[in-house]
């Protein structure tokens, strides 16, 4: 066969999209027998099947000719109508997309460029990181922890530039699992607001709380402050099923307009039928479901604790959830969390080094654990395999 020099052809974009040392790694908890809480993964459990085998049968059958056929670009309009008399919005400004991922990467779309500075938190969610950096902006970061973002570092960053926009995960952040506690929120809606910058807030855990209830979005708090800065993402991935790959975003019309042209280009539309779908499997008791994803979590959640509690040796601190699917460690300063993975995997245990989260880099003795596709016996285990890897890596005087 005759070669073609592929990489001469090859945009820009695609030279800044770089294979990740990640995936790398990852592959490495493929390997049988690891025990890995690498995965951001949903429970598998908690996947609908019997129900949406029945309502995909129906919906063929009886709907076919819609189910099969292309629909609007800004979603099949019940479930627009479902979103926005869920969120209290108007339909109008709701987008159906395929998954929040595909939103990121049209926000990327249609607010970045070459240089544009944009203002996340450090560590943030490795896939908003990726698809902005396709499009070669600027990343500003600001540190953040299980409070959310530390809003001095924020105020100063604004003052001293005006990013295209702010991303943020306030609620069970991935990765960190902060929660940014209401008072909070409105002092960082309060910086916004007076700043004129934009916040585009992922709300893909919204649901995944394990208190007694949710939190107000920065969306619904700026909505009821009059200011109408922030673009809202939430996904159908954590409380359905990541597969179907339906998610949506609220901006007010003029944003939501642009954001639906460059969704015309990408895929014309989410596919019908998973979002015909998705809206059949949200009517019959959504409450029930939400109450139960709630609970497997929160189970799941607390068995890691009690494991990390009695297994890890002092100077390793990590966040107690109180929402979503992960733990966030820090080891000692100097500990490579990358070198830990190393040993982990030759414990049969694996997690994800947090360095890739950090869109400046840093972070290199952080590392994130998901408890989402574990029973309790296997993160007792996973958890005691990984109390061994790090006991040969840890200084003397933090063990
Ligand atoms: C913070 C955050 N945003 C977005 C996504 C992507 O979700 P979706 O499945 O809707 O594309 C994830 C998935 O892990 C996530 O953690």
């Amino acid at each position: 066969m005759k070669p073609v020099d592929w990489s001469s052809l090859f945009g820009q974009g695609a030279e800044r999209i770089q294979a990740s040392t990640i995936r790398e790694l990852l592959k490495l908890t493929q390997r049988p027998g690891i025990l890995s809480f690498a995965g951001g993964l949903p429970a598998p459990e908690l996947f609908p099947k019997e129900e949406a085998a029945e309502a995909a049968a129906k919906l063929l059958r009886e709907r076919g000719e819609v189910a099969l056929q292309y629909g609007p670009t800004e979603g099949y309009a019940p479930l627009r109508a479902f979103v926005g008399a869920w969120l209290g919005v108007d339909p109008e400004e709701v987008l159906i997309t395929t998954g929040s991922q595909q939103a990121l990467d049209l926000l990327g779309k249609v607010f970045l460029e070459e240089g544009s500075p944009v203002l996340l938190e450090a560590p943030s969610y490795l896939g908003a990181i990726q698809a902005f950096r396709a499009y070669g902006p600027r990343f500003l970061t600001v540190p953040t922890g299980e409070e959310g973002p530390d809003l001095e570092a924020l105020r100063e960053a604004l003052l001293r530039e005006r990013p295209r926009f702010l991303y943020l995960i306030p609620s069970f952040q991935n990765p960190a699992s902060g929660l940014m506690p209401l008072a909070k929120r409105q002092k960082l809606l309060e910086l916004v607001t007076e700043a004129g910058v934009v916040v585009v807030e992922d709300d893909a855990y919204r649901e995944l709380y394990f208190g007694e209830r949710r939190l107000p979005s920065l969306f619904e708090l700026a909505r009821s402050a009059g200011y109408e800065g922030v673009i809202y993402l939430s996904s159908f991935s954590k409380i359905l099923a990541p597969g179907l790959r339906v998610a949506f975003a609220v901006a007010p019309k003029e944003a939501l307009k642009k954001l639906v042209q460059a969704k015309q280009g990408v895929d014309l539309h989410t596919p019908t039928l998973n979002q015909m779908l998705v809206l059949e499997l949200l009517k019959e008791g959504l409450p029930a479901r939400l109450e139960r994803v709630r609970r497997v979590y929160r189970e799941k959640a607390q068995a890691m604790l009690e494991a990390l509690d009695s297994a890890m040796p002092q100077g390793v601190r990590y966040t107690r959830p109180q929402g979503g699917m992960f733990v966030w460690m820090e080891l000692p300063e100097g500990v490579s969390s990358e070198e830990l993975f190393q040993k982990a995997i030759a414990e049969g245990v694996a997690f994800v080094p947090g360095g890739p989260f950090f869109a400046n880099g840093g972070g290199e003795n952080t590392l994130r654990l998901s408890y989402a596709t574990m029973d309790r016996a296997r993160i007792q285990e996973g958890v005691k395999r990984l109390a061994r890897a790090l006991e040969s890596l840890l200084p003397l005087k933090a063990r």
